[in-house]
């Protein structure tokens, strides 16, 4: 079967960088390009962090560009205390040496799009500043995507605010922009992530693959789980992005419910809460796909399987 040409949109970020290992190791996926926003941690970071995590791989060859670096509307928001200053805590890697690459991500988002002869899939792990920026600028992109798998929102609690996931809080008007656009969106939020825990006994796994790649994902995941598990009192840290990248290689890790989703813009108390519709209160169609329950043990498996090809 060809492999899937995908575009991977994101704000690396500690999950964000598993997510991008897993990514190279799945030869199911065509990756045409990284475009980057600021979210973890500003743009400069975010975009040279794509680049350290492209080399630690061996993946030079994939073009990486800046996007946005700042919401459309609202001041960025970033999550040091999550990811680190440097939005890798945990490794040391190499400035990078391979190139940013001059377009705009924005700009590489519509000029792929646009001059692609098949459709590409688009996989959000940040903010959705780059691609709702690329939809208004060329609205005409929107037939040439089947669907975006994107990491966000929260149908019970949120982990920014009470009410509201990280991506969708930063950005909450690009958020709408999407949940309005009509386009298939298939959605990671809070509540199926946070059934994918890196416990001790799966981090010694990764460990145990003993490679730079191997090594260096422990070292990210160990910092950044320990702290989440703690907060939220589990039994290990969530694994968010690579969720959506898990999801491309094998959907039925997870099972789903059509819902209609909507996002908070405008209440200070609840900004960039997801209203998920579950029950069809509204009696609105469904525009977005939502993950309910993950296999985790079997994520694991396939994640700890793919490191250890890099
Ligand atoms: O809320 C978790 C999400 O926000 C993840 O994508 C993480 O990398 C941050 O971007
Ligand atoms: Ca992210």
């Amino acid at each position: 079967m060809a492999a899937k040409p995908i575009i991977i949109d994101c704000d690396p970020g500690v999950d964000d960088a598993i997510a991008l290992l897993l990514a190279f190791a799945s030869p199911e996926l065509n990756l045409l390009g990284i475009t980057t926003v600021a979210g973890n941690v500003p743009l400069s970071l975010t975009a040279k962090n794509a680049r350290k995590i492209c080399e630690l791989a061996g993946r030079t060859q994939i073009p990486v560009y800046a996007g946005c670096s700042r919401p459309m509307m609202r001041s960025l928001t970033t999550a040091e205390e999550v990811h680190g200053k440097t939005g890798l805590e945990g490794v040391d890697l190499p400035e990078p040496q391979m190139p940013l690459q001059s377009q705009h991500g924005v700009d590489f988002l519509i000029d792929t799009l646009m001059s692609s002869s098949g459709e590409i899939t688009v996989a959000t792990l940040g903010p959705l500043t780059n691609l709702a920026i690329a939809l208004i600028k060329e609205p005409r992109i929107a037939a040439k995507i089947p669907e975006v798998v994107l990491m966000g929102g929260a149908i019970s609690q949120g982990n920014v605010t009470a009410s509201a996931e990280f991506n969708l809080y930063v950005d909450p008007h690009a958020a709408h922009v999407m949940f309005s656009s009509g386009i298939k969106l298939t959605m990671f939020s809070l509540d199926v992530t946070h059934q994918v825990l890196t416990t001790p006994e799966r981090l010694e796994k990764i460990r145990a693959i003993a490679t730079p790649v191997g090594t260096a994902a422990a070292n990210l995941l160990g910092h950044y789980s320990s702290r989440d598990a703690e907060r939220f009192e589990m039994t290990g840290g969530p694994l968010h992005d690579p969720c959506v990248i898990a999801y491309l290689l094998q959907p039925d890790l997870f099972n789903y419910r059509d819902c209609y989703v909507e996002i908070e813009t405008a209440s200070e108390l609840t900004l960039g809460r997801t209203v998920v519709d579950l029950w069809n209160s509204s009696g609105r169609s469904p525009n977005t796909k939502v993950a309910q329950t993950a296999d985790s043990e079997r994520f694991y498996q396939l994640l700890t399987e793919r490191l250890a090809k890099l």
